[in-house]
């Protein structure tokens, strides 16, 4: 159901009153909540000042009410390379099609959620603010563009539109608490990003066999005494630390001491404790980059700031880590807070579940890929799943919050799913499949797995084959890329089993897609798209029509990294 906030209090009599004249729309678009979680916490900012507000995910948005719209705020990230959030496809496409309607009623402002290392930063909102515009609608605030730190811009941009949207004589409604009693109950969890709950480790094992081109881990969490709860399909986010090691090389490389003080957000901490736990020191940004270019003068580091070198320095950034510039382009004296104004904060990082509390209480398991490779002749590790790998000993903690994914549910318990998922893409499926054995779900379940070799990484081989042996997993079909030439995946799993997964799709079965979304998805959706239109008899168009029905129906579902 779609989601609607409840209404201001229409208290304070002519206070609230004069403000309730206009309607506010709050719409979002979310890949992990984030737009959302900043919706809501508008709308009850909104409340609070005594304007009428409600709550709108694009996913289910319908379209043609937009022309009725007066205020209009748009919080939206950006997916992959400029794309639209996958659940606000259908919105995109309507807003930038000829039917969008003219819109010279509408007032609006954008905040735009992004991540600076891509290419086309916080695009998707770009996108908004300029069709709106185009449409006639009157800007209301600029919009603003923020980076994976978005907390401080966001913020600001709120007060800026409740600011331009309150009545200027108009005093704050004094009931703050009245507003956000209304506004729903608080949060049982208290537990977030910024306070993250140290969970037990309570197991952390190696899946992957002998000889696997691949560490795959199981991790199991304890969630005992958080209160934390979670639904299959839900994420569980980690906030990592760095390798002590490449802290100690960094500084090595810098001649600084570990022991200097720096002025972080928080306060003044040790320059070896804001590298191993405020800041990001891995991967090359466009910020780092730059500020490197200007400390060090030098020539190739400008030079790879010209507007027409833009694939030169992608490639530059993919090669080099700030470790790799550090050293190749030494600035003797350098001091500690000079080094971090060019870092970005630390981001947590969000892993499916692999578990179901039903099966498993008081836990969150999760399936991670240890990311290992070699860059100029040094080991590498991915700084969430190797800070994961590493925490082994018996007493280690991990530091978590939930992240839920309404888009990633299951549906009621009689109706047929299809899990498609490559690699640790099956982590939610061992939680879908745990939660419908402990409810006895009467559901059919199918599931196509695909990894490199069967011998070594058929993840959870054992519980795959329990499950069909008691008939809560349907019918399971398996990909082994480089078992065997030509390579096999999912998609030509699918393929092969085109009659029945189109049959299956016309009995009413959801469709879920987990894992790469830069190859894997597109092929899987291409390998659909063939099968619905060779097996219904349609068109290439028809049975992408067919597909994107699915999509608005929620029906076709996709967790895809
Ligand atoms: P490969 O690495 O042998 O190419 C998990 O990583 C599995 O997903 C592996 O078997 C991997 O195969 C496979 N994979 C890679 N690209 C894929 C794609 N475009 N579609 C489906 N599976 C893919």
């Amino acid at each position: 159901a779609a989601e609607i906030a409840e209404l201001a209090p229409p208290s304070q009599a002519g206070v609230a009153g004069a403000a309730a004249t206009r309607l506010l729309t709050v719409l979002f678009a979310s890949e992990t909540g984030n737009s959302k979680t900043l919706a809501k916490a508008l709308v009850d900012k909104a409340a609070a000042q005594g304007i009428q507000a409600r709550l709108a995910d694009m996913a289910e948005y319908k379209t043609r009410g937009l022309k009725d719209e007066q205020d209009l705020l748009v919080i939206t990230s950006t997916h992959g390379e400029g794309d639209a959030p996958q659940t606000a496809v259908g919105f995109f496409e309507f807003l930038e099609s000829r039917k969008a309607p003219k819109l010279p009623q509408l007032r609006f402002a954008v905040l735009a959620l992004g991540d600076s290392t891509y290419e086309k930063y916080c695009e998707a909102g770009k996108r908004v603010d300029r069709r709106l515009e185009e449409l006639g609608a009157q800007r209301l605030a600029d919009r603003v563009d923020c980076d994976v730190d978005y907390e401080d811009a966001a913020d600001a941009w709120i007060s800026t539109v409740i600011a331009d949207l309150a009545p200027a004589a108009q005093a704050p409604v004094s009931a703050p608490v009245a507003a956000t009693a209304l506004s729903g109950a608080p949060s049982l969890a208290a537990f977030d990003k910024k306070h993250p709950f140290q969970a037990a480790v309570i197991d952390n094992i190696v899946l992957t066999g002998r000889g696997s081109t691949k560490e795959t881990r199981h991790i199991e969490l304890s969630l005992a005494d958080s209160g934390l709860i979670y639904q299959p399909g839900d994420a569980l986010g980690v906030v990592p630390r760095n390798d002590p090691a490449l802290v100690d090389a960094i500084l090595e490389k810098l001649s600084l001491s570990a022991d200097a003080p720096v002025t972080v957000k928080q306060g003044t901490i040790s320059l070896g404790e804001a590298l191993s736990g405020t800041f990001e020191i891995t991967a090359l940004t466009p910020r780092f980059l730059d500020l490197w270019a200007e400390i060090t003068g030098s020539d190739e580091l400008q030079a790879l700031r010209a507007p027409d070198q833009k694939e030169a320095r992608a490639a530059f950034q993919h090669n080099h880590h700030i470790l790799d510039v550090v050293g190749r382009f030494p600035a003797p004296g350098i001091d500690a807070a000079k080094f971090v104004a060019g870092l970005r904060p630390l981001q947590p990082r969000l892993y499916s579940i692999a578990s179901s509390l039903a099966a498993a209480p008081d836990e969150a398991h999760l399936t991670v890929s240890t990311v290992r490779y070699t860059l100029h002749d040094l080991p590498r590790t991915g700084v969430a799943s190797g800070y994961l790998a590493a925490r082994t000993e018996a007493d280690a903690t991990v530091p978590v919050y939930i992240q839920s994914n309404d888009h990633f549910h299951l549906p009621d318990d009689d109706v047929p799913i299809l899990m498609i998922g490559a690699g640790t893409g099956v982590a939610p499926y061992r939680a879908f499949m745990q939660e419908r054995e402990a409810r006895g779900a009467s559901g059919r379940s199918w599931l196509f797995f695909g990894e490199r070799n069967f011998r070594s990484d058929f993840l959870y081989q054992v519980e795959w084959q329990e499950l069909i042996k008691n008939g809560v997993l349907s019918r399971l079909d398996l990909a082994f890329s480089r078992d065997a030439a030509p390579k096999t995946y999912v998609q030509d799993r699918l393929r092969r089993q085109g009659r029945d997964v189109y049959a299956w799709l016309e009995e009413g079965a959801y469709i879920y897609v987990c894992g790469d979304s830069a190859h894997m998805a597109p092929d899987v959706h291409a390998a659909l798209t063939e099968i619905v239109a060779e097996h219904g008899g349609l068109d290439r168009d028809e049975a992408g029509a067919y597909l994107s029905a699915l999509q608005r129906d929620r029906r076709y579902r996709l967790d895809v990294y």
